[in-house]
């Protein structure tokens, strides 16, 4: 009976949900932390980062494609080794991901940025993170803008994944019948800044030309409990430790102690 507890959240029953920061500064604070690398790194005066993060297609076309690929990897690199963004993702939204996932806690290495500016044709094909990722990952999709229609991502609800992986079962070469099966069933969830997306791996999502006038900043990273089986790809290459209760401290320290580790 215990097992059924907690069913009412919209994510257990459909794959994703779109969650309110319980710390909006904290969010305020990482995205302007975020803006200050873009800033640096691009060369870029405007100083609103809500009005420069929406119009940044306005400086992408004065860049090679080169250009462009090398600073975007200069900025993620320079995201991804500040750990205190990190930190501030995580008390962003750290009810809700201690109530899924609890306290002992690892949380992936590298944190991803995407930039998608309006007509952008690199959409991102329909597929699922698990597997070969574990099952027992938590996505979180953090927009730096406000997101909805074809500047957001979509998803596919957990019902509608299961009748597309039937359909691929039945017929696995068939790509296009497959792809057929999701036209209609996906989600654009309207996710403003200070609200994340959070979804299941095993859900299929994906992204469709931005069809706005508006670039889309978003970050994604996947948090794991970290007593919580592995997928396919050895863990500690993408997640780290991040947090662990008192019992589970106190219990790494007395292993230690005996000389058990
Ligand atoms: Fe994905």
């Amino acid at each position: 009976m215990l097992m059924d507890q907690n069913i009412d959240k919209k994510i257990y029953e459909v794959g994703w949900e779109v969650i309110n920061s319980s710390q909006f500064d904290n969010l305020k604070i990482l995205r302007n932390n975020i803006y200050k690398i873009i800033t640096e790194e691009f060369n870029y005066n405007e100083q609103n980062p809500e009005i420069g993060l929406n119009n940044f297609h306005k400086i992408l076309s004065e860049l090679s494609d080169t250009d462009l690929n090398q600073k975007k990897v200069n900025v993620i690199q320079k995201i991804s080794s500040d750990n205190s963004l990190v930190d501030l993702i995580f008390e962003s939204f750290a009810k809700e991901i201690e109530e899924m996932l609890g306290k002992d806690l690892l949380v992936q290495k590298t944190i991803n940025l995407v930039i998608q500016a309006p007509k952008d044709l690199n959409p991102t094909i329909p597929h699922r993170d698990a597997p070969p990722n574990s099952y027992f990952e938590l996505v979180l999709w953090i927009p730096l803008v406000d997101c909805k229609d074809t500047k957001s991502m979509y998803t596919i609800d957990m019902s509608s994944t299961k009748n597309a992986l039937d359909e691929l079962e039945k017929n696995p070469d068939d790509w296009d019948s497959f792809i057929n099966k999701f036209k209609d069933k996906k989600n654009y969830p309207n996710v403003k800044f200070g609200q994340a997306l959070f979804f299941l791996p095993y859900i299929y999502h994906g992204s469709d030309t931005n069809n706005t006038n508006e670039t889309r900043f978003s970050l994604n990273i996947r948090f794991k409990a970290l007593f919580s089986p592995s997928g396919k790809k050895f863990p500690l290459h993408f997640f780290r430790l991040f947090k662990v209760s008192e019992l589970t401290k106190l219990a790494l320290n007395k292993i230690k102690d005996e000389g058990l580790e």
